[in-house]
């Protein structure tokens, strides 16, 4: 490995595995490639810049772009509206044109001039009507799957590869899922190599947390703030789950995936933090507010929107089984990183988290 470009290298992912590469090999030549459209990210320039990390500001949207990047030996895709939200009531144009012809411009730009790839796909792949029609149960604070049946593909353990993709999904899961298709192509069709991981929610320091996007950031900030929160949709109690990895657990299984890449090359796997990580919003609720000591004040709002789930843990047994990889933080661990980035960076964060 020699020289590696991140696009959407300026945000929370990209960011984070800039560093996380910089820390382990320091003779790694790492680019970062940014528009900087996502409120927080100029944060990180500063933290890139102290590793000699370089920074260019460009769009994946456009092929120019690219030619300032030049030959790499890897292209990490964490650029794009991440939202899963994106494109209700709006035009998806955004979306479409970033995480789905900004990815085929990556794709490009590597058939050029060679390299691989790692792309970053979504657990949100998976149907919405799929995930809605699981057998759950609400106990006092989360809903639980019972005892079954199940469709193909889930279990006890979560959601697993098997699951069907039948049935829409989002346009932000659309677009992720066309990207993975098109990678799979340009594997066959021009010997690209690329890992393909289907992540489920990301957090750790430098999230710059939203109400559509990055939760786990934005619970810890507004506990820290003083700001309300709202548990939105099925029932407004703050009863949905989802399973949470830290983006350093992610670094580690890239590192082992890309250190094999023929093996991993084209294969897709789900990644996530798996079920002793997983939490309600109402369980995040306590732990957050045991973990800051403080208490705020959280409005229900019952109105389930377009693209709410009310439950998904990732079955990460394909990947533990390819590559031996399990997640080491645990989900205290993760909320009390965030809480001291927060407390620690309390001045600059305080107008990225003003609602
Ligand atoms: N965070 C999660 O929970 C999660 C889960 C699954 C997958 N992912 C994927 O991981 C990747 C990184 O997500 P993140 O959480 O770091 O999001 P982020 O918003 O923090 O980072 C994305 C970065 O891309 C940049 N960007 C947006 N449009 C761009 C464009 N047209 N050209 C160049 N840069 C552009 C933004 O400025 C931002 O810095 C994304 O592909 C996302 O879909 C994230």
């Amino acid at each position: 490995m020699k020289r590696m470009v991140i696009t959407g290298g300026a945000g929370f992912v990209g960011s984070s595995l800039a560093l996380l590469f910089k820390q382990h090999f320091s003779n790694l030549e790492i680019l970062c490639f940014d528009n900087l459209s996502r409120r927080g990210s100029e944060l990180n320039l500063p933290r890139l810049k102290a590793q000699g990390i370089q920074f260019i500001q460009g769009d994946v949207r456009n092929s120019e772009d690219f030619e300032r990047i030049g030959k790499v030996d890897w292209l990490i895709e964490c650029s794009a509206e991440p939202s899963v939200h994106a494109g209700y009531g709006e035009s998806p144009r955004y979306l479409i044109n970033t995480n789905l012809n900004g990815l085929i411009n990556c794709l490009e730009h590597l058939r050029q001039h060679g390299g691989q790839c790692v792309f970053l796909s979504s657990s949100r792949v998976y149907p919405i009507g799929l995930l809605r029609s699981l057998p759950l149960q609400p106990s006092q604070h989360r809903f639980e799957l019972t005892d079954g049946p199940f469709p193909e593909g889930v279990s006890q353990l979560g959601i697993s590869e098997a699951c069907s993709l039948e049935g829409p999904r989002s346009l932000y899961g659309t677009t992720k899922l066309s990207g993975e298709l098109f990678i799979q192509e340009y594997c066959q069709t021009y010997g690209l190599q690329a890992i393909i991981n289907r992540c489920g929610v990301l957090a750790g320091p430098w999230q710059m947390g939203k109400v559509d996007q990055g939760f786990m950031a934005l619970w810890v900030a507004q506990h820290v703030f003083g700001h309300p929160l709202r548990y939105m949709g099925f029932g407004g109690e703050g009863l949905q789950v989802r399973d949470v990895l830290h983006v350093e657990d992610l670094f580690h299984l890239l590192r082992l995936q890309m250190a094999q890449v023929e093996a991993h090359s084209g294969v897709i796997y789900n990644v996530g933090g798996g079920h002793q990580n997983s939490t309600s919003l109402a369980e995040l609720t306590e732990r957050v507010s045991e973990i800051t000591q403080r208490k705020i004040q959280i409005h229900s709002d019952p109105t389930t929107r377009e693209a709410d789930i009310p439950y998904y843990v990732t079955d990460i047994t394909k990947v533990n089984q390819k590559t031996n990889w399990r997640p080491q933080y645990s989900l205290t661990h993760i909320v009390e990183g965030i809480f001291q980035w927060i407390e620690r960076e309390k001045n600059q964060l305080k107008p990225i988290f003003d609602l």
